[in-house]
């Protein structure tokens, strides 16, 4: 069964993390990127990645959008979008979540779990199972398939 956002729902999602991501603290890399992140019952957690002087430290925007959410007791989610470019700046390219953001998805979120990425002009719609197939997740551990 596969989830399909609205197409006003996916520009209400890039609207807030176009929006999220002017709050993006990335002073060594100067790429601002924010994330909007919805929960089944139609709640919105945002977030923006958050560098860190020791480099290692920083967290990318969906993963403190993801954690916040878990922090506030959601499990169950629908989509995020994600936006990202130069800081100071309107995005130009889409952003793609990195490898350990997509791991972070998987832990919570089904294969259908829908990733849109933002730019101010459009949006691109993948399902998390295209993004990161095969992927390792709580059922190996469950031992189901
Ligand atoms: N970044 C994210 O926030 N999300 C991604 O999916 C890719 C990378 C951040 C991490 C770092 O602060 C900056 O972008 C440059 O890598």
């Amino acid at each position: 069964m596969g989830i399909e956002l609205c197409d006003a729902m996916a520009r209400r999602l890039a609207e807030a993390a176009l929006q999220a991501r002017e709050n993006a603290y990335c002073p060594y890399s100067g790429f601002a990127v924010g994330a909007a992140l919805l929960t089944a019952d139609g709640k919105l957690y945002t977030g923006v990645n958050v560098e860190n002087a020791a480099f290692g430290p920083t967290n990318c925007a969906e993963r403190t959008a993801f954690f916040t959410a878990v922090a506030a007791g959601e499990r169950d989610f629908t989509a995020i979008a994600i936006a990202g470019g130069k800081a100071n700046e309107a995005a130009k390219d889409f952003c793609a979540p990195c490898g350990v953001c997509r791991q972070v998805m998987r832990e919570f979120c089904r294969d259908d779990f829908q990733i849109i990425l933002a730019k101010p002009d459009a949006v691109r719609v993948f399902a998390l199972k295209e993004l990161l197939p095969e992927s390792f997740s709580p059922d190996n551990l469950n031992g189901q398939e």
